[in-house]
């Protein structure tokens, strides 16, 4: 069984980690489960890989995807990718955005899309290849990515820092690999009744967007905007929202995490 931690215990103010929470006069009663961790994580993704796509499609996200890229295509965020720019999906399951980020481009810039899980890894191959789409597929811990610094024009994620520990070590290894000008594109799960469900299986924790926005800011991402997911009212919208920002260039704190090759405590 995967090791606890104290932490795993205890809901911080910046993750929320229960599924249901309720107020009972003056006692406020909350119940959900330990996040997963380490061999536990990447085995509840391995079995899950064979129905992720299906899921993506019941819950709305292939649709949900193309109508968010459109949209920051229509409003100019997508011209910071230069034509050498390098695209990197970081937790990248099925690949399930890899498709819409590509046609809403002219270019066709190199994509690398990193997971933890095999099993998403080959179902990703095997959908991609569906689709005609050339991706470097690749093994890897987001909190350790294997690339130099300022490596890509443009960094996604969609649900995956819910999985971290410390999610602000995912964020410091995107900003990191990111370069000045890079895109980032985050999409998180909402906190509500609708993922409560999700949360009782795949035991994550939601990230608060003022923390989000806040450890952007902190990292030197300039203005953070948020989008919702898809133009529709569909699972997906309910469920996920997405951030967009730029990295305008390192804050001093991340200038002085980086030059010691520190990570601060949070
Ligand atoms: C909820 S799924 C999301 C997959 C895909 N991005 C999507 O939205 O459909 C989370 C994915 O993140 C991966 N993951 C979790 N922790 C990770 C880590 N530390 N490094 C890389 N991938 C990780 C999991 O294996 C899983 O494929």
């Amino acid at each position: 069984m995967a090791e606890r931690t104290r932490q795993d215990w205890e809901p911080t103010k910046a993750f929320g980690t229960s599924a249901v929470e309720f107020a009972v006069g003056t006692w406020r009663l909350s119940i959900g489960r330990v996040p997963r961790h380490g061999a536990d994580l990447i085995q509840v993704y391995d079995s899950s890989s064979s129905h992720w796509q299906r899921l993506q499609t019941l819950t709305g996200y292939t649709k949900a995807y193309p109508e968010l890229f459109r949209k920051l295509k229509a409003d100019g965020w997508l011209s910071h990718l230069g034509i050498d720019s390098l695209v990197l999906d970081c937790g990248t399951g099925t690949g399930v955005m890899i498709r819409p980020l590509l046609s809403q481009l002219s270019l066709s810039p190199k994509v690398h899309a990193i997971d933890l899980s095999t099993g998403m890894l080959s179902a990703a191959k095997s959908e991609l290849e569906k689709g005609g789409v050339d991706v470097r597929l690749q093994v890897a811990d987001a909190r350790e990515l294997p690339f130099a610094d300022g490596s890509f024009g443009m960094v996604m994620s969609a649900h995956m820092l819910e999985h971290l520990p410390e999610p602000g070590e995912g964020l410091r290894e995107i900003a990191r690999v990111l370069r000045p000008q890079g895109l980032l594109l985050i999409v998180t799960t909402r906190h509500g009744a609708p993922d409560a469900l999700l949360r009782l299986v795949y035991r994550y924790h939601t990230l608060k967007p003022d923390w989000l926005k806040g450890r952007l800011r902190e990292l030197g991402f300039g203005r953070v905007t948020n989008y919702p997911l898809g133009e529709r009212p569909r699972l997906a919208r309910w469920l996920s929202s997405a951030y967009v920002a730029t990295l305008d260039g390192p804050s001093n704190n991340l200038a002085v995490e980086l030059g010691k090759g520190q990570i601060n405590p949070e």
